[in-house]
């Protein structure tokens, strides 16, 4: 994690800016996001690309706030998006239509117009309905939609089963034996053109192995595809790269460059790919505060909860803690269960983690935050959404207002019949 370091006047500094002094601006929980870490990481992930006609279509899911996406605009990334709000959300930030595309298993009518009217440069098709949907839409406004075929290779990702995609029995893309057929089918509709093929197996994948056969696989179907005079011009090789949340350094984009030029290399094909816990996860911090110790000295409660960082409740993730401050640890180390306040037990950063012994006001970062931190969480207990400042250099603001109190019932009414 070379942009965050810690020295003894300043405690934890992420690009050199304590984060103590953003907690006492922003107060705690917060997240704060490392844009030179983001740069630095697209720029990785692209040089690893170099000799490959291939895309960063930055996965907006991992972290879709306006700046995070502008800075990859301005780095001259792409987008993928899941949904009417992503599309938005990119098209805000800069991003340009040619560079956008659609992927996921159940995209609306309504999305899928909002899509073509924009005119992005294609819709990743998951089934055999929604290739016949697209049509009839696209035909109705007088477009052609560039399609590709996501196809569900049947791959073991090696990953937590919840975030795994790309078996058989996950509901994701088309089944690797009917693609072939369909994409012919499509060749021959109104209001589609098949460009291509789409893949995604999972997400957090530290192994090149399901890369590569997952790819193999898909080499194959495009050569068959073109053997039957079909044209073939992309590959969509989606993302999922994992990082390391302990201390090993996770997967390398290099390696996964070598999978792309192995089963793909010299085949002619415009290749896209979709990273976005990579680029984004190690560049985003949450802080919280201990608001008390109990249980003697074994449960430390933090003031941040399950409903701002989910991924320990929800995946059994495991996260850094780090005290901001050399200072704020009295005692010595010993196992504590980092938890927050939620009236669940799965509500739990941590369990017999080592760590120096922190009192009441005591403040840590939670590592490893940038990726499907802020967006997955809820205001559950009713806890508003946490602030979020952005470090670029020596300078960095404030992105997101904490929410405040009120606004988490602006829209909710009591009906007359119960007054
Ligand atoms: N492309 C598609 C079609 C995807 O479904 C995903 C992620 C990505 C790209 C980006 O994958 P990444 O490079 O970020 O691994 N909330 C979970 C992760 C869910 C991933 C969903 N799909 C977590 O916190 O671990």
């Amino acid at each position: 994690r070379p942009h965050l370091s810690m020295n003894a006047l300043d405690g934890l500094t992420l690009e050199g800016v304590p984060l103590n002094r953003i907690a006492d601006v922003l107060g705690t929980p917060a997240w704060v996001y490392s844009a030179g870490t983001m740069r630095a990481r697209l720029a990785e992930f692209t040089a690893a690309l170099a000799g490959l006609d291939a895309q960063v279509h930055y996965a907006v899911k991992a972290n879709d706030h306006l700046a995070v996406l502008r800075i990859f605009a301005g780095a001259g990334a792409g987008a993928d998006v899941v949904s009417e709000g992503e599309l938005r959300r990119a098209r805000v930030a800069g991003i340009a239509p040619a560079h956008i595309v659609f992927s996921g298993v159940g995209k609306t009518e309504r999305e899928i117009r909002l899509a073509l009217a924009e005119g992005i440069a294609q819709l990743n098709v998951e089934s055999p309905a929604e290739l016949e949907m697209i049509s009839a839409i696209a035909s109705g406004m007088d477009r052609v939609a560039r399609v590709a075929l996501r196809i569900n290779p049947d791959v073991d990702a090696g990953t937590h089963a919840k975030i795994t995609t790309g078996k058989a029995e996950n509901k994701f893309g088309i089944p690797y034996a009917d693609a072939a057929a369909l994409y012919a089918h499509a060749a021959g509709l109104p209001g589609v053109e098949p460009v291509g093929l789409a893949l995604h197996i999972g997400s957090q994948i530290l192994s090149i192995a399901p890369y590569r056969a997952a790819y193999g696989r898909a080499a194959e179907l495009v050569r068959a595809l073109r053997a039957q005079g079909n044209t073939v011009t992309h590959m969509d090789c989606g993302g999922g790269l994992g990082i390391g949340y302990r201390d090993d350094p996770g997967a390398s984009p290099a390696a996964f460059a070598g999978a792309l030029r192995a089963a793909f290399g010299g085949m002619d094909l415009k290749l896209m790919t979709e990273p976005g816990r990579w680029l984004v996860g190690p560049a985003g911090v949450l802080l919280a505060s201990v608001i008390l110790v109990k249980g003697s000295e074994r449960f430390v409660v933090l003031d941040a909860a399950m409903n701002d960082l989910v991924r320990p409740a929800m995946y059994d993730a495991w996260h850094g803690i780090v005290p901001l401050a050399a200072g704020n640890a009295v005692g010595p180390a010993g196992p504590v269960d980092i938890v927050g306040p939620v009236c669940e037990t799965g509500d739990t950063f941590a369990r017999n983690r080592m760590l120096p012994a922190l009192s009441a006001g005591a403040r840590v970062a939670i590592l490893d935050a940038g990726a499907y931190g802020a967006v997955m969480s809820s205001t559950y207990n009713a806890r508003p959404q946490a602030p979020i400042a952005l470090i670029d250099g020596d300078r960095w603001a404030v992105i997101r207002d904490r929410q405040l109190q009120t606004e988490l019932w602006a829209g909710e009414r009591i009906p007359e019949f119960l007054e």
